[in-house]
Formats: C-alpha cells, structure tokens, sequence
C-alpha cells in the first residue's frame, strides 16, 4: 500500500502516565457539513493508512458509524484495539448526577469498545444548544461556571477511570483562572487537555501553563477549521492558510499552507487532531509529521505571528445577562 505511513515512525509524546500517545490524531466533528458516512469512511481510510488517534464526541452525532468501522478494521487484522488511541467527549446536557457513565457507556456501545481511552468533559458547564443552531440561539437555562458544579462532574469522571472505562480523563475549553479553580480539588488529574490551536491562536500561556504541569495539550482547529459551522464564522476572523508566515513556509517546503499548520503544531508540543474527508489531505497530514521539518527559524517566525484570532467563540453558549462570548473565557 503505497500511502501507508507505518506508525512507528510518527512520533509520539509520552503522557503524566507514562503512555505514549501518537503526535497527532484525526478529528471526527463533520461541522454539519460532513455526513457521518463521509467521516467513518474517512476514519476506516485513516486506519489503513496509519493513523492511530481518532477524536471522537458523542454531540458530533457519529460514533455509531465509526464504531462500526473500528469493528470491521480489527476483524480484518488492519489494526488491534490496542494500538488505537480513541479519546470522546460527553456533551454539556450530561452534566447531571449519573450522566457521566450514561454517556460513557452509550459512547462504548455506540464505538463498539469496551474502554475508552482518554474521555473528556467537552465543554466546563451545562450550557448546550440544538445541533445545528444558529449563532444567536440562546439556551435560557445556560449559566457560567460554577467549579462547585465543574467538580460534582469531576467526581463522576473519577469513577469511571477507577473502573478502567476511561483510562485518561481530559478537559476543554478551559482558561488559566478555570484550572486554577479545579485542578488542586482534583483526586485523578487531567493528563490531556483540548483547546483551540493554530497559527493565529496559539494561547501562549494556557499552553505554557499545561505543559508545565505535565499536562499534554491537543490542538483543536489545528488548520483554522476552514469549514467550520457558519455560526462559529465572523468578519475578523483571520485565515492561518493565507498568513504571509505559514504561506512562506508552505512554498519553501512545497507543501499546502495546512500542512504547514500542523509541522508547526507538532513541533511546537501541541497534538493536533485535523479534520479532513479526503485522503490525499489527511495521508499529507499524517506523512508531513514524519519527514522534512520547519526550521527553527520557520518556527519563530509563525511563533510571532500570533493574532490571539478565537474562532470557536462559544456564543451559543452564553447565558442571560452575559457581556458578550469574552466572558466565556475569563477575559
Ligand atoms: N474539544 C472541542 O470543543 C473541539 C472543538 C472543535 C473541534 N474539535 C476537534 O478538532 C477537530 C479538527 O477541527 P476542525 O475540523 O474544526 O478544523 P481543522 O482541522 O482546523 O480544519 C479542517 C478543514 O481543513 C481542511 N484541510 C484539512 N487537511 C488539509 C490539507 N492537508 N490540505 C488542505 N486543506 C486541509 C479541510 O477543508 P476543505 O474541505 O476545505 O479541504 C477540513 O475540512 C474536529 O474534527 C474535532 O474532532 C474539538
């Protein structure tokens, strides 16, 4: 199979755990773009062409397809359950008293495994809206964070990693003040924690601030999420495939400007988890963490080109009385 890249040549990054994790992953969300068929068939191309970190979430409404797509993989030999990294999310309407092992065992059964690798609290409170809304939709339940609630939610994530159902437990979206508020009540610490990564918002200090704990960061939007849901999408939004460094970059290497994006991620620490549906771009992205690196001096040069640009704003998720979606993030 002449695009295979054999995963022993990716690198991989060593968690609190002393696991090691592969140096990026593919994410699943299809953005309400992309069907769950297109996705899982892109998870079972993945598989064969040596990925072996997939990002999944109950809310990206396909776990059922791509579990069936893990299922046929390991009766056709093409890899062993073992030598997946397969991480979820539960939603923020499973915040209640038992949800965590509700969802947890609804993701299992919906991705045909029977423990999940790393399971992540997907957003740090109860606010949620209907698939698919508009960026005005208000849910009039939505409140803020409360770490009194965050931590009832906690606890039951503990459990389950008692159990060994969830061998990693993991946060998102949180800010520095967040994690300032939860980590020291925390009995099972987070050894992952996703965030928003890419070129034109590279969170220095809540990077730093992980990486300093022996926290490893994945990056989400690690291009940009060039197809993101139009109700995440705004006039000052910057393109990371067409900064000046990350497009110098991609003509000195002959590569796409996205391609570039996630070298820079790799080298920089961060796991990135790229979306894609089409082979040609998801084997670049997987082959491009095993040869020809950016410089040190490429690397500087997109390190200083930071627009502190937030696509994912959260807006939806703001409650009554809130300013605007900066209070989402403690600024
Ligand atoms: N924890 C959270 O709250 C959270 C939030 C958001 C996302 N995520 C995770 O992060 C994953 C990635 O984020 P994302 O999907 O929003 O954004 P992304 O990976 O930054 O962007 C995906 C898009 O980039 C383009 N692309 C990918 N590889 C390419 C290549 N080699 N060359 C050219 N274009 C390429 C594709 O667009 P075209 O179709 O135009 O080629 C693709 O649809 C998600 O799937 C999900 O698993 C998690």
């Amino acid at each position: 199979m002449s695009d295979f890249i054999d995963p022993i040549i990716v690198p991989k990054r060593v968690l609190s755990t002393g696991e090691m994790i592969p140096c990026i992953g593919m994410g699943t969300f299809g953005s309400d773009r992309f069907t769950a068929e297109q996705v899982s068939a892109a998870v079972a191309g993945a598989i064969r062409r040596g990925y072996r970190m997939f990002d999944c979430a109950a809310v990206y409404g396909n776990e059922d397809r791509i579990g069936k797509v893990f299922a046929e993989a390991f009766v056709e030999n093409a890899v062993r359950r073992e030598e997946l990294f397969v991480t979820s999310k539960f939603w923020n309407d499973m915040h209640g008293k038992g949800d965590v092992l509700l969802s947890l065992a609804r993701t299992l059964k919906d991705l045909r495994l029977d423990y999940i690798d790393a399971f992540f609290m997907h957003w740090p409170f109860p606010n949620y809206h209907a698939p698919g809304c508009d960026g005005d939709a208000r849910n009039p339940d939505s409140r803020p964070f409360s770490a009194d609630e965050f931590m009832a939610v906690w606890r039951q994530m503990e459990r389950i990693h008692d159990m060994g159902l969830a061998r990693n437990l993991g946060m998102s979206s949180m800010t520095i003040p967040k994690l300032e508020a939860v980590l020291p009540r925390c009995r099972v610490l987070p050894t992952l924690i996703e965030m928003e990564l890419h070129p034109a918002f590279q969170q220095p200090a809540l990077f730093d601030y992980c990486v300093k704990r022996n926290i490893q960061p994945i990056g989400f939007c690690p291009i940009g999420s060039p197809t993101r849901p139009d109700r995440d999408k705004t006039p000052d939004d910057v393109a990371d495939t067409e900064m000046p460094e990350v497009v110098a970059a991609a003509k000195a290497h002959n590569v796409h400007p996205a391609v570039v994006c996630i070298k820079w991620a790799v080298q920089r620490g961060q796991i990135p988890i790229p979306f894609s549906v089409y082979e040609n771009e998801y084997v670049s992205n997987l082959r491009c963490t095993t040869e020809d690196p950016l410089t040190p001096a490429e690397m500087e040069a997109i390190g200083k080109a930071d627009k502190n640009c937030r696509l994912i704003k959260g807006q939806v998720f703001l409650w009554e009385g809130a300013k605007d979606w900066t209070e989402l993030w403690d600024e």
